[in-house]
């Protein structure tokens, strides 16, 4: 069935692991997210981006992940991943999704409250569940220093405040992570203390992590062997977010991996079978390949293997 992340968050925060929260833009990434979790019997976040909308289709999506919900028989999250307005958030409550995340990170401090409280009533009570974001995700060159590292990761306090005055049932927070394949320049570097005191804030409630790909070096390989060019990409290293779910946060984010692993299988078979044209052909081992990484992710990142 389809459900919310309120009781996995609370499994989760209590088990010190985290629920990976996968994005999925078509039915070969969904097939091998879905194939994995059930594998490993693994709680399991899919979201939807609002340029996954724009490509897919909403109605498409939900029907893929209605497929998915009959054809695996699992329990799962469908979660609207960094709704900019109040608009797209009401589009995905009202179309079936069971989660949403409004991010007003770029907007000021009361702003951001006010958009996020309009869209908690909205999806409240409606049965929806709802992610917030407070601080900003860095660029590769943000935040080395301490001043910009308060200018931009999550407050402490402020933290505190949102939650309160927005009735958020989850946080998404900055502490050094950013979305894509290049996300550190020098040595990678989290902002632990500052999670550890927002866990010891906001006791019993869930973190986000957003910008969580660990890039593995081996699937950048194999993109360039074939062909790519990826230069200088790094990820968060798998021991950080292992550390990561030990504390508040529930939630770990993945597409960039997903990305990556799809690609490098996608660039192998085209490279190494050049007579080859049927999609099916190549598309086979690259929805295998998001199957293997998931599991991966899940056993190895998230520690939520059989938590069912
Ligand atoms: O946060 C970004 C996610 O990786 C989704 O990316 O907006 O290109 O679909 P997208
Ligand atoms: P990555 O780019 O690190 O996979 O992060 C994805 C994400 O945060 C989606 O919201
Ligand atoms: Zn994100
Ligand atoms: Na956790």
């Amino acid at each position: 069935p389809l459900i919310t992340s309120k009781e996995m968050f609370a499994k989760a925060y209590e088990g010190q692991y985290a629920v990976g929260a996968f994005n999925v833009n078509n039915m070969e990434i969904i097939q091998g997210i879905v194939e994995a979790a059930k594998e490993e019997q693994a709680p399991l976040i899919l979201q939807v981006s609002a340029g996954a909308r724009k490509y897919a289709n909403h109605t498409y999506l939900i029907k893929l992940v209605e497929a998915a919900l009959e054809d695996s028989g699992l329990p799962i999250c469908l979660h609207l991943d960094h709704g900019e307005d109040f608009e797209i958030c009401k589009s995905c409550v009202d179309g079936g999704f069971s989660s949403v995340m409004v991010d007003g990170s770029k907007l000021p401090f009361e702003e951001n409250i006010a958009l996020t409280k309009k869209v908690v009533d909205y999806a409240h009570a409606r049965g929806v569940v709802v992610e917030g974001e407070l601080g900003r995700l860095a660029g590769v060159e943000d935040a080395v220093n301490v001043s910009a590292k308060d200018a931009t990761y999550t407050d402490p306090d402020q933290a505190v405040e949102f939650v309160e005055r927005t009735g958020v049932d989850s946080l998404a927070i900055a502490i050094g992570t950013s979305h894509g394949a290049y996300k550190f320049k020098g040595e990678p570097e989290l902002d632990f203390e500052r999670l550890a005191k927002i866990t010891r804030m906001l006791p019993g409630y869930p973190l986000v992590l957003h910008g969580a790909s660990t890039v593995l070096p081996e699937f950048v390989r194999k993109c360039n062997d074939f062909g790519g060019q990826l230069k200088g990409a790094q990820g968060v290293p798998e021991a950080m977010l292992l550390e990561a779910g030990k504390l508040g946060v529930c939630k770990i984010n993945i597409d960039t991996d997903l990305r990556l692993a799809m690609t490098a299988s996608i660039r192998e078979h085209l490279a190494t079978h050049p007579g080859d044209f049927d999609p099916r052909q190549y598309l086979k081992p690259a929805r295998e390949a998001i199957k293997n990484m998931v599991k991966h992710k899940i056993r190895n990142v998230l520690n939520c293997s059989n938590r069912l």
